[in-house]
């Protein structure tokens, strides 16, 4: 019973990742001030939680959007293959396109996303990730906005997963090798 039995460690708190998506919103609100046409685009469904709270954050008219991804299956390490399941409704035409993603890892993800997203005629497309983990990266991806540069452990909680679960752990948590046979 539970979630935290499966936790090794907390890597970051409640009151971390509040103040870290704080600067990253205040950081974007300057970036971005006086433009019109800001898109979110939240790659569902590891960054909702990223997203509620970051576009909270921002003070500017933001629309918002959703697209949604998988390259991991069930495991924890990326297949390299990435699938579209859901694409943004909107018409990128004209916009400021920020992606919002939970984390980079290998870099697939974003790789794909970008080369599809970029025929679209956006204005602009930036990348803004909670966090990074550099350490496995496959390809030459670099998040213009990042909260963490985290070391190369398999986290959960604040909509990360594993196998679907522990998403809605409220902090970012370090996950029991043990619990994926690792
Ligand atoms: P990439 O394609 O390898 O960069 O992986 C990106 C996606 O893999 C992220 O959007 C996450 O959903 C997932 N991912 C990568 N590392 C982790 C992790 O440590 N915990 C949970 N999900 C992860
Ligand atoms: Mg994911």
């Amino acid at each position: 019973m539970g979630l935290a039995k499966d936790i090794e460690s907390v890597l970051y708190t409640e009151e971390q990742l509040r103040q870290r998506v704080e600067e990253l919103g205040a950081q974007i609100t300057k970036d971005y001030e006086g433009k019109e046409n800001i898109l979110l685009v939240s790659v569902l469904r590891g960054s909702y939680i990223f997203m509620a709270d970051l576009s909270r954050a921002i003070d500017l008219p933001v629309k918002i959007d959703f697209m949604s991804v998988s390259s991991y299956g069930s495991g924890t390490k990326s297949s390299g293959q990435v699938e579209i399941k859901k694409d943004i409704s909107l018409n990128l035409e004209g916009y400021h396109v920020i992606i919002v993603e939970d984390i980079l890892d290998s870099g697939n993800t974003l790789s794909y996303l970008m080369e599809i997203l970029k025929l679209r005629k956006a204005s602009s497309i930036r990348i803004c990730t909670l966090m990074d983990k550099p350490a496995r990266r496959v390809r030459p991806i670099v998040a213009d906005y990042a909260g963490f540069t985290i070391p190369d452990a398999f986290v959960v909680g604040y909509g990360l997963d594993y196998d679907q679960k522990y998403r809605n752990l409220p902090y970012v948590g370090i996950l029991k090798p043990s619990v994926y046979g690792g």
